[in-house]
């Protein structure tokens, strides 16, 4: 593996010389960005002109004189009152589209983190015996975005899918299992997520209509949950049925999403059962938590009701029992000192943000957490439908998110179908791309804005082969193939002699952007940021097609040279999908 340091590091690092050459004194970098008026636009002077109480334009001037021009930067100007426009030889970038194209193809020339850490991601956390719906999506798919990210820049990162498995509802269904023996039993068969759902639905619905309208029934789910808590084996292993009962379909479902998630990885609320005593225990002798009303409480000053009065993060009930803080806040214990996390991630919906609120503070002040070891919620919108409220069923259930992956395959497999008999793909191929385009479009949709936004789940706009969708950029991918294929015997070769075109220059600055996009996209949590990158990459690619024929170059040469252009944008582009969980088919 050869990292090879972008464009933005080179011209970085000799303006940085510049300066302290011109400015001994000074500290300060020279804030790049990419600029209309030329490659490069360098803004840190006016500052430090201000700093050292000297003329903008003539420091400018000065620093200009201390850079060699020639071998990677071209020009250099002064323009306005103090910045500077660069521009980057031909060569320059070629020579870098080259080294990156020489690297390891999963890794495109891009740099590991020079201090990765340890992070632990809770995401994808469905709940035991519930259907999974719309809002399950989001955790998992931006989850598992973060999951690739992070470990692209070399984050060791550790998975846990925090699953509701635990909780006063277990104990009537438990008791239901137990009065109709069997009902989860398959006699050794294998079912489907469909059946195990469906078996765990009946199950359910039953045990709420006993509930409800039996109070001896409901005497004795209640005597239940005591006995669940209390460790009795035969309640244990029948809960466990209900646990592999819903594991079938939740691996199901993620299946269907296209997604890796594995067993080991599934810790549970259950999963912190032994250390709730102990939590609670440290909190209290710490004093971080106080007895009020019989419960063990934390306290905040900041956090108050409509009342006015101060609300409590409810560590332990006034019954003795725990809840989701105490489990919580037990995870970050483990997490923390066994795990030996560096950072805590949880991609966790917005609504739940108070309660991670209260946590991450109750851990600080017990001193679990601290400047070493920090937590923080990717706290994300919700999903809204086409008339920009929550998104219901025509019956104003939430939607079951196995019917939406259908419908989104659906719709894709027909969008692929069109065009199949062009492209020549077989039956089985167009149902394998349907499902690809289907899901990489809703996979996309939720990447391609910032987490915390809301947006609206549209499958029409989705599936659309033009404009901001997954498609689009698939499309962008097979095509570069099909060229690729037909330019047969015509290799991909650089050559760093050959003056590029404005739309090959605008390609080849883009494509070396990508190890910063990517940096930038994992350090802030933002996976949206390489989404808008990429679908700016396939854009820039479209505007080269037009200006600049590969199959028709004007030489062998310059064929080649494009023909590398092209294969280190399908690098790109395949190795930027893959990283937001989404599959790029060589023919479509
Ligand atoms: N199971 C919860 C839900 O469906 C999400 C769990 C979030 N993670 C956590 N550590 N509390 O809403």
């Amino acid at each position: 593996m050869a990292p090879v340091t972008s464009l933005t590091d080179l011209v970085h690092q000799r303006l940085a010389n510049a300066l302290s050459a011109t400015l001994p004194e000074a500290d300060a970098d020279p804030l790049l960005r990419r600029s209309d008026r030329a490659d490069f636009q360098a803004n840190g002077i006016l500052a430090l002109a201000k700093k050292a109480k000297a003329n903008p334009r003539e420091l400018a001037t000065q620093v200009v004189s201390h850079i060699t021009t020639g071998d990677v930067i071209k020009d250099i100007e002064v323009s306005g009152p103090g910045f500077l426009n660069i521009t980057i030889t031909d060569k320059a970038i070629t020579e870098n589209l080259a080294a990156r194209y020489a690297d390891d193809t999963a890794r495109l020339g891009v740099p590991l983190a020079a201090h990765p850490g340890t992070t632990v991601i809770d995401y994808a956390q469905p709940n035991v015996a519930k259907e999974m719906h719309v809002g399950h999506l989001r955790s998992a798919v931006i989850g598992d975005a973060l999951v690739q990210l992070l470990e692209f820049t070399g984050e060791s990162v550790v998975r846990r899918h925090h699953i509701g498995d635990w909780g006063t509802q277990f104990g009537m269904l438990i008791q239901h299992l137990d009065e109709h023996p069997g009902e989860l039993d398959h006699g050794g068969a294998e079912i489907s997520g469909e059946e195990a759902m469906s078996n765990l639905d009946r199950l359910y619905k039953a045990a709420r209509k006993l509930f409800d309208s039996d109070e001896e029934f409901k005497t004795r789910a209640r005597r239940r949950v005591v006995d669940l808590q209390a460790g009795d084996p035969q309640t244990l292993a029948a809960w466990q049925k209900f646990v592999d009962e819903s594991k079938i379909y939740f691996f199901s479902v993620f299946e269907k999403l296209d997604m890796e998630i594995r067993d080991p990885d599934i810790v549970g609320e259950s999963g912190y059962n032994d250390m709730l005593d102990e939590t609670c225990r440290l909190l209290e002798e710490s004093g971080v938590a106080e007895i009020s009303d019989g419960a063990l409480c934390v306290f905040f000053d900041d956090i108050k009701g409509p009342d006015g009065n101060r609300v409590p993060l409810i560590v332990r009930k006034s019954d003795g029992g725990y809840g989701y803080a105490a489990t919580d806040l037990s995870a970050i214990r483990d997490r923390v000192f066994h795990l030996k996390a560096t950072s805590l991630l949880y991609v966790v919906d917005v609504r739940q943000s108070l309660h991670f609120k209260m946590v991450f503070e109750t851990a600080r002040r017990a001193g679990w957490l601290n400047d070493d070891v920090t937590a923080y919620q990717l706290a994300f919108g919700t999903i809204l439908g086409k008339d920009g409220k929550p998104f219901k069923t025509r019956e104003g259930v939430s939607v079951k998110l196995e019917d939406l992956l259908d419908e989104a395959v659906q719709r894709a497999t027909a969008v692929v179908r069109e065009k199949a008999e062009k492209v020549g793909l077989s039956e089985q191929e167009i149902v394998e791309n349907g499902r690809y385009v289907g899901i990489g479009a809703v996979k996309y949709a939720d990447l391609s804005t910032s987490a915390v936004r809301d947006y609206k789940f549209d499958l029409d706009q989705m599936v659309s082969l033009s404009g901001d969708t997954s498609v689009y950029l698939q499309y962008a991918y097979a095509r570069i193939q099909s060229i690729l294929r037909k330019a047969g015997e015509a290799r991909p070769l650089a050559h760093p002699e050959l003056e590029l075109a404005p739309a090959e220059r605008a390609l080849g600055l883009h494509l070396d952007q990508f190890s910063e996009v990517v940096a930038e996209a994992a350090t802030e949590y933002a996976p949206h940021k390489l989404t808008a990158y990429l679908y700016q990459l396939a854009s820039t690619l479209t505007t080269f097609y037009d200006q600049c024929p590969v199959l028709k170059a004007e030489t062998p040469e310059q064929q080649e040279n494009r023909l590398l252009l092209v294969d280190l944008t399908a690098r790109t582009l395949h190795r930027g999908m893959d990283l937001l969980g989404i599959r790029t088919p060589e023919k479509l």
